[in-house]
């Protein structure tokens, strides 16, 4: 650690998450900061480090890796990288932050774990829900036992698709809606419950409205049985309109809560003449919208970052793992497997050794239904 003791990150990306994750940095920037960027688009890495003073640039991320100040590198590029960079980053002694879905692959995810294990640093799987201030608190009542035994979680995550071309790119991205934003109401579900490992996945899946630029789902719906008799009910869409939304509700022998991240954090506004930004994705601020405040403070992205900061420093044990990131990756698999066969699947569940993205087993599937044409 150097002077300032704060932990030193690199980052490799520059542009939607790698984003995120510096001005979360700004927001709580007392534990950790960031010294370097690399970004393989010329021109983009400067850009970055200039809009948020970060002292180093690199296009190749492993010239960043050569930096003996680097403690953390944080991943913010395409899934498909991500076990890659991962294992680069270990083998060099450099903790590592990756954020979600962990890998393409649950061997990748393995080799990932294995590696960090093997170097001796941290690996944090990046599910900022586990952080995200009104679903904690909601955790926390549970855990006080307000609803008694929780028997049914609901998360939800929708909005009209990802703002990037590779997310729609199933050679990069593995799989869509479910893929993309499932792995964050798997996680939480998981979280909320204790861990109880998942015994069942029964998952339905389409391509409604984008099947003219994607061959993945575009809206799915994912049934997941607890150990725990526990039940969860996770929802996404790349197919609604609108701007991000992101919801859960939870119910319990003895109560019940609902928590909305967006609009129950926003201030309900009506205008003719539009202004300036209402929501993550959201298309447009004429009419009714509703603005959020605090928006990455909402999400949790700062508190992530500091608690795996601390964690660095020993002063705290990490609460997202590479272990937990593979729970979810493992639960996917199942899901695209379900929803090509048909039927609910069992866990464990073992894809054949020559599936290398989740979506082939939804496509590849009987089940599996071509788009209907407009
Ligand atoms: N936690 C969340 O809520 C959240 C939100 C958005 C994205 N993500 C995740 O973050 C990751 C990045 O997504 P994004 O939205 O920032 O995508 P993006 O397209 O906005 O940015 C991707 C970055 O990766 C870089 N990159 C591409 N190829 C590279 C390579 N070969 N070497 C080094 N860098 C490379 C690109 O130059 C770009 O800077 C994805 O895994 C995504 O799932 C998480």
């Amino acid at each position: 650690m150097a002077t300032n003791g704060k932990v030193k990150i690199g980052i490799i990306g520059s542009q939607f998450q790698a984003d995120i994750h510096a001005t979360s940095l700004q927001i709580m920037p007392h534990e950790a900061e960031l010294v370097a960027v690399s970004s393989p688009t010329p021109g983009n890495a400067e850009h970055f480090a200039k809009r948020f003073n970060i002292p180093r640039v690199y296009t190749d991320y492993r010239e960043m890796l050569k930096d003996p100040a680097i403690e953390v590198i944080s991943i913010c590029a395409p899934n498909s990288l991500h076990c890659q960079m991962t294992k680069d980053a270990a083998a060099v002694g450099k903790h590592v932050i990756c954020e979600k879905p962990l890998a393409m692959t649950i061997a990748e995810g393995e080799e990932m774990i294995a590696a960090t294990k093997k170097a001796g640093v941290l690996l944090m799987y990046g599910e900022e829900l586990l952080f995200t201030p009104k679903y904690l608190k909601t955790k926390e009542m549970a855990d006080a036992g307000a609803f008694g035994k929780v028997y049914l979680v609901k998360q939800s995550e929708k909005h009209f698709g990802p703002h990037s071309e590779w997310f729609w790119d199933v050679n990069r991205s593995g799989g869509g809606a479910l893929m993309d934003l499932g792995c964050h109401g798997i996680a939480f579900a998981h979280w909320f419950l204790g861990r109880s490992p998942i015994k069942t996945v029964y998952c339905q899946m389409g391509t409604y409205v984008h099947a003219d630029k994607t061959k993945a789902d575009d809206d799915s719906l994912c049934i997941l049985e607890f150990e725990n008799g526990a039940v969860a009910l996770i929802e996404n869409s790349w197919a609604r309109r609108g701007g991000m939304d992101d919801k859960i509700e939870i119910f319990g022998e003895a109560g019940c809560t609902y928590a909305n991240l967006h609009m129950g954090n926003a201030i309900p506004t009506y205008s003719e003449n539009g202004y300036g930004y209402a929501v993550e994705k959201a298309p447009t601020t004429k009419g009714w919208t509703w603005p959020v405040f605090e928006e990455l403070w909402n999400y949790g992205t700062p508190q992530e970052l500091t608690h795996f900061a601390r964690c660095v420093c020993g002063k705290e044990k990490l609460q997202s793992t590479g272990e937990d990131g593979l729970v979810v990756l493992k639960a996917m698999y199942a899901g695209y497997a379900s929803a090509g066969e048909g039927r609910k699947v069992a866990l464990p569940y073992q894809p054949p050794a020559n599936v290398k993205r989740p979506i082939d087993l939804w496509l590849n599937g009987p089940a599996y239904r071509q788009p209907a044409k407009s």
